[in-house]
């Protein structure tokens, strides 16, 4: 889809006026300031800002594990209610996040069997009959280039960083979010099997028409990856629009320090030459 037809694409997540707010003692720290954003169905969104300027934050709110200080958050055009349990489940089945270390989301005692296993017992219940389950578990496997039969008795600790960073990938391509967001996702892993993964999320998209929203500081990375871009400083969105408006035509001065920083935005993240599918 092009941008355009992304903007007319239902509404996954808004936000008006998100603000948030640490006090500890006398001091207090505005670390999201006001923000107002739309992400659309089917939607890569890029937040880019230096460390410090509050993505992580942010990431924490709409997630649902950081309470607002004020403004609201919207699901699918509605006001987010998470007051319940039953209520932050339910919004929980529609958004899933990765996180930068892939260790920190596995249960280390559980092989992958049992790791893929929990999220079609999320998806489908627990009930789903057993070839079903095998052929989704196959299915994920391929769809990010891992070996089902080979995996299904190790422990997470015995696969490399890639073939992890891959299983995370391959357990949301179970769960199949309307919502992904994943915070520095890649920062762990070499530039080859990040170039993999960054494919591999795209494909995930475009397959399933899931929203995915990056959070990460490196505006190359946003240029590749996005269709849309949201430039973060000290808590507030300096600039936002398509990748290529941001990126190529900057406004803000903020943004322009972010781009000269990176000299060869397009050289680099030109990966072609590097992408070979495989470790
Ligand atoms: N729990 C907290 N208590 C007080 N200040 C915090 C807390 N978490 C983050 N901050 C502050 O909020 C600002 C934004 O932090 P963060 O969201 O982690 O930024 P980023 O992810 O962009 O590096 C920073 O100044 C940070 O020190
Ligand atoms: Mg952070």
């Amino acid at each position: 889809m092009t941008y355009e037809e992304l903007q007319n694409a239902p509404l996954c997540l808004s936000g008006r006026q998100l603000t948030k707010v640490f006090v500890n003692g006398k001091v207090s720290k505005t670390a999201v300031d006001h923000v107002d954003f739309d992400f659309h169905q089917g939607e890569v969104i890029s937040i880019v800002g230096e460390s410090g300027s509050g993505k992580t934050t942010l990431s924490k709110m709409l997630l649902g594990l950081l309470n607002v200080t004020s403004g609201t958050i919207y699901f699918k055009g509605e006001e987010r209610k998470i007051r319940t349990m039953a209520q932050r489940r339910a919004y929980w089945n529609g958004i899933q996040a990765i996180f930068q270390d892939p260790f920190s989301s596995y249960n280390i005692f559980h092989k992958i069997d049992a790791v893929l296993d929990d999220c079609i017992n999320m998806r489908y219940g627990r009930h789903i009959d057993k070839q079903k389950r095998e052929d989704l578990k196959t299915e994920a496997c391929s769809f990010v280039n891992l070996k089902y039969a080979e995996l299904t008795n190790k422990y997470p600790f015995e696969l490399s960083g890639g073939q992890m960073q891959r299983l995370m990938i391959a357990r949301i391509f179970l769960l199949k979010p309307q919502i992904l967001l994943a915070d520095e996702p890649t920062s762990m892993i070499d530039a080859c099997s990040r170039a993999t993964i960054l494919d591999m999320l795209l494909k995930l998209r475009d397959e399933t028409g899931m929203t995915v929203i990056f959070i990460t500081h490196d505006i190359g990375l946003a240029y590749y990856i996005s269709d849309t871009v949201y430039i973060m400083e000290h808590g507030k969105f300096v600039e936002s629009g398509s990748a290529d408006e941001v990126i190529l035509h900057p406004k803000a001065a903020y943004t322009k320090r972010l781009i000269s920083d990176v000299p060869k935005i397009h050289e680099e993240w030109n990966l072609d030459d590097v992408f070979t599918g495989e470790e």
